[in-house]
């Protein structure tokens, strides 16, 4: 997490930095700082804990000039949030400034060897210890080098990191490396610049240039990038990126806030992603780079996710399962990790992962690979870590998505599940081209049906003097529908701050059900499916128990309405595909409940975006 910003040459460097880091705001907002240095090359920091917009107040007061800086926004995990432990930090002599993302996992044994050495630490971060090990590199070995002294300093680090870096004796210079979490750089006549991501750098260049592990880059003022890798060769021909969206699609063009715009925007994105998927063979989906005789080959899948993007996997589970026939392992990254993984010759790994950085999802899709697995990828983010590691990958092209809530990545990422499926299907014999093609006709309907979810929010907007002093809420679904209760409970908990666990309907008899008593908020999902009248019977139990019964379920379902003390109506569509429209319902109660709450939805506490540490 974190995000980390670096630029020279601009006479609006000051504005570069603060509304970078703004938009990077995503990957944490406990406190954010930047370090420039003025024309008679002193070294200026100005941080503060809290948001960019308190950075923006006190780097009105400060004054700051200069065309060479560096600016941070934290996700703490060394060091609570404050204004010692905000970066930029710096080195006992106050000539250099570093910004850090990552993870130092060594920093407790370099600490104890620099300060032995005398050096003054200032703050309780791990990120610290990289100014003071550059500090004795510059003085040192690096005689005065940049590249040498990073490249000194990182030498002694485990972990991981995108780091940015400047000087006071080469005041015209930033110099940038990355281990393990993204950075990307870009030239302009005005300057050159470093990002976390492309959204910085949206509103200057189309062209971004993809730093690889290990690299480190020196940018000069003139908007010249020096790239040399991990031996030390320049790089000649880097990766390059072309941003293809509009830096407006990352503001929030009318709307109150990122969510109820990211929300808005499903239909649009599931009809960007399904189109021309369909072919008289079937579905098209050149990224899985695979013949049919390899799919047909694949005999287990593994799905690999954190949070919502895992969520995405269990409908993809059993979605595969049915149609292809293929038996499905799931895990959270974290979980899988430091389980033993049984893998065949012929495995496919499904990662699923909305930024394409996080951590623990990366690290297990490598286990993964070093095990033989060919490795697919599901992702929002063109040119993300998981997309360079795997072998074949379906971009959502839901758009930036800039609230931590995920909801139009979680759609898009069920809609790229299901071609997959579909594909798998098809190709091992288990399903016909007319079979496919029925589902896939069906899923061009969903952008219509999530549209008439639209027109229904009252439903929803209904609930909120229900729900707005709950402490605490169930969330109750059966096969599929038990991954739209899962998803629909970390929504509201995420951003609404009310406790609300989801837990397979027919589950709740063995534990939770003791939660129940009068008025108690149960949200049961209860589409017309295979285990609809199962569920009517676990909704019955709460209901008997004094249960306050929110259902979402099918249009017309008289049992449900007359069960139900509220009902969250959905059109009518089989069951692997209306958990992408039932789910709208519930990221928007969610919405609502927290904006009566008066929280701020786009930044819940405690999260980030992009979760890049394990
Ligand atoms: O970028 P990813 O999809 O890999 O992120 C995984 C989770 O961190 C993410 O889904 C998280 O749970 C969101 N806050 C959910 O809204």
């Amino acid at each position: 997490m974190c995000g980390i910003v670096g630029c020279t040459g601009t006479d609006k460097a000051v504005n570069f930095l603060l509304n970078g880091l703004a938009t990077l705001e995503y990957r944490g907002y406990d406190s954010a700082g930047i370090a420039t240095i003025s024309p008679d090359h002193n070294l200026h920091v100005v941080k503060c804990q809290g948001r960019v917009a308190t950075l923006r107040d006190r780097v009105k007061n400060a004054n700051l000039v200069g065309t060479c800086g560096i600016g941070h926004t934290r996700w703490a995990t060394h060091g609570v949030p404050s204004d010692r432990n905000a970066h930029p930090h710096t080195d006992c002599s106050g000539k250099i400034a570093v910004v850090h993302n990552g993870i130092i996992e060594n920093y407790e044994d370099l600490r104890a060897q620099l300060k032995e050495a005398g050096h003054e630490f200032k703050s309780d971060t791990d990120s610290e210890v990289v100014a003071h090990l550059f500090e004795d590199a510059w003085n040192g070995p690096a005689k005065g080098n940049l590249i040498a002294a990073l490249r000194n300093a990182v030498a002694r680090l485990e972990g991981s990191w995108a780091l940015a870096v400047v000087c006071t004796d080469e005041p015209d210079s930033v110099v940038v490396t990355r281990h393990g979490s993204p950075l990307v750089v870009a030239s302009t006549p005005e300057g050159a610049y470093a990002a976390s991501d492309v959204m910085p750098l949206a509103a200057i260049t189309k062209h971004v240039i993809q730093l690889a592990d290990d690299d480190i880059a020196l940018l000069q003022k003139d908007g010249t990038i020096t790239i040399y890798d991990a031996n030390g060769d320049e790089v000649k021909d880097p990766a390059t990126l072309d941003i293809d969206w509009d830096a407006s699609a990352a503001t929030l063009g009318g709307y109150p806030d990122f969510m109820s715009k990211e929300i808005s925007e499903q239909p649009e994105a599931i009809e960007r992603l399904l189109k021309g998927r369909l072919t008289d063979k079937g579905i098209r989906l050149d990224e899985l780079d695979m013949s049919n005789e390899e799919l047909a080959q694949v005999d287990r899948v593994y799905i690999i996710g954190c949070g919502t993007s895992y969520h995405v996997g269990l409908i993809a589970r059993n979605m595969i399962q049915h149609w292809a026939k293929i038996p499905v392992d799931i895990e959270y990254a974290s979980e899988f990790l430091y389980s033993d993984a049984l893998v065949t010759d012929h495995t496919l790994c499904l990662i699923i992962t909305q930024s394409g950085e996080t951590a623990d999802t990366f690290a297990a899709a490598r286990r993964l690979k070093s095990m033989g697995c060919r490795i697919f990828a599901i992702t929002n983010v063109l040119g993300s870590s998981a997309a360079r590691e795997s072998d074949g990958t379906i971009y959502v092209q839901a758009g930036p998505e800039v609230s931590v809530s995920s909801t139009k990545a979680y759609t898009a990422q069920m809609v790229a599940a299901t071609l997959v499926a579909l594909r798998l299907a098809q190709a091992n014999g288990n399903m016909t081209l007319d079979e496919v093609k029925k589902v896939y006709c069906e899923l061009l309907t969903v952008p219509d049906a999530i549209r008439k979810i639209f027109k229904r929010t009252w439903q929803d907007k209904q609930l909120v003097k229900k729900l707005k002093h709950a402490q605490s809420m169930l969330y109750l679904g059966r096969g599929s529908s038990s991954a739209t209760a899962y998803e629909g409970a970390l929504k509201m908990k995420e951003i609404s701050y009310i406790h609300a666990e989801a837990y397979p309907a027919g589950e709740m008899k063995h534990g939770p059900i003791a939660l129940v008593e009068s008025g108690f908020p149960v949200v049961a999902i209860v589409p017309q499916d295979h285990v609809h009248d199962k569920t009517l019977s676990n909704i019955m139990e709460a209901k008997s128990r004094g249960g306050y019964i929110i259902a979402v379920a099918t249009d017309g379902d008289e049992e449900v309405a007359n069960l139900a003390d509220h009902v969250l109506w959905v059109p009518p569509m089989s069951e692997y595909i209306i958990p992408i429209v039932s789910i709208v319902h519930l990221q928007i109660l969610a919405l609502y409940v927290a904006r009566a709450k008066g929280l701020d939805v786009d930044k819940p506490r405690n999260l980030a975006k992009s979760v890049t540490v394990e």
